[in-house]
Formats: structure tokens, C-alpha cells, sequence
């Protein structure tokens, strides 16, 4: 039987999606790629977005989207301040929500043959919902992390009315009864004075996604089946695990940073599986004391390494000031340090055989996909609960999670890299490599929920169901 979308197609009556990503390098990158594959699907995408997207090179990069950019009202400063992320996302919210409205309001009023068929929003934009509501156009939410961790964010009041929170330095180990197997240190709090404007974040975030008409999850149903079944019975809203995003097919890099290339040429000098790739994501930052640790212990380790350095990730420089004096010359050829790589061609290269990560979503499914085993160091929010699972419940990486010293280091890698602990969890993630590109192939559970995806669009457009 031809399907909807094929009708469309032969018809030319293409629809129009609206897509509106947070600005935020880790949501841009898989609400790009949920674009295109929505593209794929015939539907025409618009991209609604603020700063961090103006750079020129996005619209070249994607000829096929339309762009329009409203304003954020932020500061060169406040811009750049995004790594005190609580704050940062309470003032885009409180900018955003006229110019979104606005905006809106005049793509919905353009008379053309391309009917707009709802609206994909990050779940983290607080004011969509009333305004998709009140302009009576169906919304669906993109959740960019796992479900097993916004679970555990959506929890946090409860941990609170428990005791667990505020955190207790003597009570990290303890485990969380509510939320196994998640101990005291693994419940993704995020450091802020802005204590309010967190709970209020978060209290919207769960109650945007309880009341929108589909949460796409950029995962899959075979890894994450418990927690979907928790998110189903808690939350009784149409779920889509349409991930790993990144796997249906390949699409212009999606990255908001330029993507040093000399990372490849090095690694292409490098033997099978011998280099540890370290990267802590867009956001983490880390002071200089464990800055200068992880640079001895990468160089007591005696493997090769690959290390992403992004300008201004060590609090208080600029960049690689305060690296010890020699540390470059006592390297040599065995480590090369970059600002920002093409992480996905680094994860797929194979001298590649460990990722050192803090453990962000987007960079877990990367290294899943191509069978890359995990040194887990999480920094903040979801991460922590990312780490827990692929640690302790996947059992596909090494949990780098009590005092981070040059020695600690230097034993990890080399467990990961040389010891028969680390083949046995490359063995294991070697399957999951395995599940995760079955999930996206025909007939695969991620392709299928794609597949009610689109229908479901098709249909809350055609009944105007919100
Ligand atoms: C943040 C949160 O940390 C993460 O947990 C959440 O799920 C999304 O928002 P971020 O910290 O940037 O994201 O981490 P991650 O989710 O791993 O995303 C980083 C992205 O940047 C990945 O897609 C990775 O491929 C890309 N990247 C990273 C590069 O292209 N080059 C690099 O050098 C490093």
C-alpha cells in the first residue's frame, strides 16, 4: 500500500515542518539531522533559530532547509556564557517567546502551497506549547538526551522530598532506591546559583513534553526498553526512539565549530586500534589542576592520543597555556592536540581504540555506533546518568568517576587500550554496534517508529489535533 507521504510526494503537495533547535551545539546537531531525515520523508523543513546558527555557512551547508533567524536579546557576553547553562536557558526562554510567536505567526499566515504540518520544538523551549496552542498547530517535542536519564531529571523533585538532594559529599556511593542503578553521585544535578530557575525549567520540561503530541528520542528501543516502558506508563504521550539519528545516512556535518582535519592525517599514521580519542563535548568546562593531570596521565599511559582541547574549556585560558612547560617535546608524535574534530570520522577511523568522553548523549551513540569502548567522565546533568548505564548497564566502558589523578589515568587507558578487560568490553560493545544499525535499516524498530512518526504528523495535520 503506497503511504501517505508517498501520495504527497506524487501529488507535489509537500508539507511544511517547523523546526525550532535550542542553540546549543549538542541540540543543534541531531535536530539537523532529524531535519533531514524528515526532508527524506518529503516534507519541507524550516529551521527557526537564534544565535550560535547565524554563522552563514549553515544555510549554505543546507540549500534544501529555509532559515529564519529572531532575535535573542542576548549580549555578545551572554552568548557566550553558555556554559552557566541554567541561566542561559532561562534567558533565551524569557527573550524568545514574542520574536518565536511573531515569527510564527507570519510563516503560518504565507499563503503557499505548502501547508505548515506542525511544529518539532526542543523540549527545553519553555513557551512553545501555549503558542503552538493558541495558533491551534500540532507541536512535537525533540528530546536530545536518553530516556533512562530525563527519567531521572523529571525525578528530581521526588529525590528532593526524599533527602537526596542537596547532595551530601558523605552519601555519594549510596544507591538511589528509586532510580536503580543510579547512586547519590549520578543524579544529574547541575551547578548554578539559580536554584528557582532550575526547578522552574525543569518542572516545564516535564510538563512541555507531557502535553505535547509526540516526544521524538534520538534512541532506540532495544537499548533503552525498560525506561520507555517507565516513560510510557508515566507520561501518556505518543513516544518515537527513531535513533541513532546520526545512522540513516550520511548528511553535511552538522557541527557549529570548524572541524580540524590534520586529527585524520594523524590518525591515518597510527596502528589499529591503539589511539585513546579525548573529548569533552561543547559545553563541559574543567579547571587547570585537571587539565595539567590528564595531560600526564595521557603521557604516562604510553599510548597514542587524540585530544580536543576546545578554546576556553579550561576555566581561566585561552587555550593550552597550562600545559607543563616540555610537555609537547617529552609527546612527540604520540599525541596530537586539535580545538574541535570531525568526532564522527575520528569514532569510525581504525586506529581509534578508545573514546575518553564526558559521556554526553550525542557522543555515547556516536562511539556505540562504531564499536568504540568508552572511558566515561561526566561532568554535569545527563551525563552522569549516561556514564551509570554504559558502565554499570551496558557494561561497554571504564567509569573514570572517583579522584582523577595522572596515575588513575595512565591505568585506565591502558586498561581500555592493552588489557583483557578492555577486549572483553570491545566485544561487547561490538554487539551493540550491531543493534544499533539494525535499529535504523528496514524493518528495524527505529525505522518503524520513523514510519509512525511521519504517519502520525500526517494525521494530527489532516484532524488539526493538538
Ligand atoms: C550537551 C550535553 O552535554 C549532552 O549530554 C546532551 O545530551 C546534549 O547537550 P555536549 O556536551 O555538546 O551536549 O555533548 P554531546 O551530546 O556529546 O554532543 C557533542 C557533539 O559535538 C557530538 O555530536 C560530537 O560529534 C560533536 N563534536 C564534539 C565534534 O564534532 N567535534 C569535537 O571535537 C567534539
Amino acid at each position: 500500500m503506497e503511504s501517505q507521504t508517498e501520495t504527497h510526494r506524487k501529488q507535489k503537495k509537500w508539507l511544511r515542518l517547523l523546526l525550532f533547535p535550542l542553540p546549543l551545539q549538542g541540540h543543534v546537531i541531531p535536530m539537523l539531522q532529524l531535519a533531514n531525515l524528515l526532508y527524506s520523508k518529503g516534507f519541507s523543513i524550516t529551521i527557526i533559530h537564534t544565535c550560535f546558527i547565524s554563522s552563514p555557512k549553515y544555510p549554505s551547508k543546507n540549500p534544501h532547509f529555509t532559515f529564519h533567524s529572531i532575535p535573542n536579546g542576548l549580549s555578545k557576553s551572554e552568548c557566550s556564557n553558555a556554559d552557566n547553562l541554567v541561566s542561559f536557558i532561562s534567558l533565551l526562554n524569557a527573550n524568545c517567546a514574542e520574536p518565536f510567536r511573531d515569527c510564527l505567526v507570519k510563516l503560518l499566515s504565507d499563503v503557499s502551497d505548502e501547508p505548515v504540518a506542525g511544529l518539532i520544538s526542543d523540549s527545553t523551549w519553555k513557551f512553545t506549547d501555549s503558542i503552538a496552542k493558541s495558533l491551534q498547530l500540532p507541536r512535537f517535542v525533540l528530546r536530545t538526551t536518553n530516556i533512562s536519564s530525563f527519567l531521572a531529571l523529571a525525578a528530581l523533585p521526588l529525590l528532593q522530598e526524599k533527602g537526596y538532594l542537596p547532595k551530601q559529599e558523605s552519601q555519594e556511593e549510596k544507591p538511589v532506591i528509586e532510580l536503580p542503578p543510579l547512586k547519590v553521585k549520578d543524579i544529574p544535578v547541575f551547578k548554578t546559583q539559580d536554584q528557582e530557575g532550575l526547578h522552574q525549567t525543569i518542572a516545564a520540561l516535564v510538563e512541555q513534553t507531557k502535553s505535547c503530541t509526540g516526544v521524538i528520542w534520538n534512541s532506540f528501543e532495544e537499548l533503552e526498553h525498560g525506561s520507555l516502558t517507565d516513560f510510557r506508563y508515566n507520561f501518556r504521550v505518543p513516544i518515537f526512539p527513531i535513533g541513532p539519528l546520526h545512522k540513516y545516512f550520511p548528511v553535511p556535518s552538522t557541527s557549529l565549530l570548524s572541524q580540524d582535519q590534520s586529527a585524520i592525517s594523524w590518525l591515518n599514521k597510527q596502528a589499529p586500534k591503539s589511539v585513546i580519542y579525548v573529548s569533552f563535548g561543547s559545553v563541559a568546562s574543567i579547571e587547570k589542576s585537571e587539565f595539567v593531570e590528564i595531560a600526564w596521565g595521557l603521557a604516562n599511559s604510553e599510548q597514542p592520543f587524540l585530544w580536543v582541547v576546545r578554546p576556553g574549556s579550561v576555566i581561566g585560558s585561552e587555550w593550552l597555556e597550562p600545559l607543563p612547560k616540555g610537555f609537547m617535546e617529552e609527546i612527540k608524535e604520540r599525541g596530537h592536540v586539535v580545538k574541535w574534530a570531525p568526532q564522527q570520522e575520528v569514532l569510525a577511523h581504525t586506529a581509534v581504540g578508545g573514546f575518553w568522553t564526558h559521556s554526553g548523549w550525542n557522543s555515547t551513540l556516536e562511539s556505540f555506533c562504531e564499536g568504540v569502548p568508552m572511558i566515561c567522565h561526566p561532568c554535569f546533568g545527563d551525563q552522569r546518568v549516561n556514564a551509570r548505564y554504559v558502565s554499570d548497564v551496558w557494561r561497554i566502558g571504564v567509569h573514570l568517576e572517583n579522584k582523577v589523578d595522572r596515575f588513575e589515568i595512565a591505568k585506565v587507558v591502558r586498561k581500555l587500550l592493552v588489557e583483557a578487560e578492555g577486549h572483553e568490553i570491545r566485544d561487547r560493545i561490538l554487539q551493540f554496534k550491531k543493534m544499533a544499525n539494525q535499529s535504523t535499516q528496514q524493518q528495524g524498530s527505529s525505522y518503524r517508529s520513523l514510519e509512525s512518526l511521519v504517519s502520525q504528523i500526517l494525521s494530527s495535520q489532516s484532524q488539526g489535533k493538538l
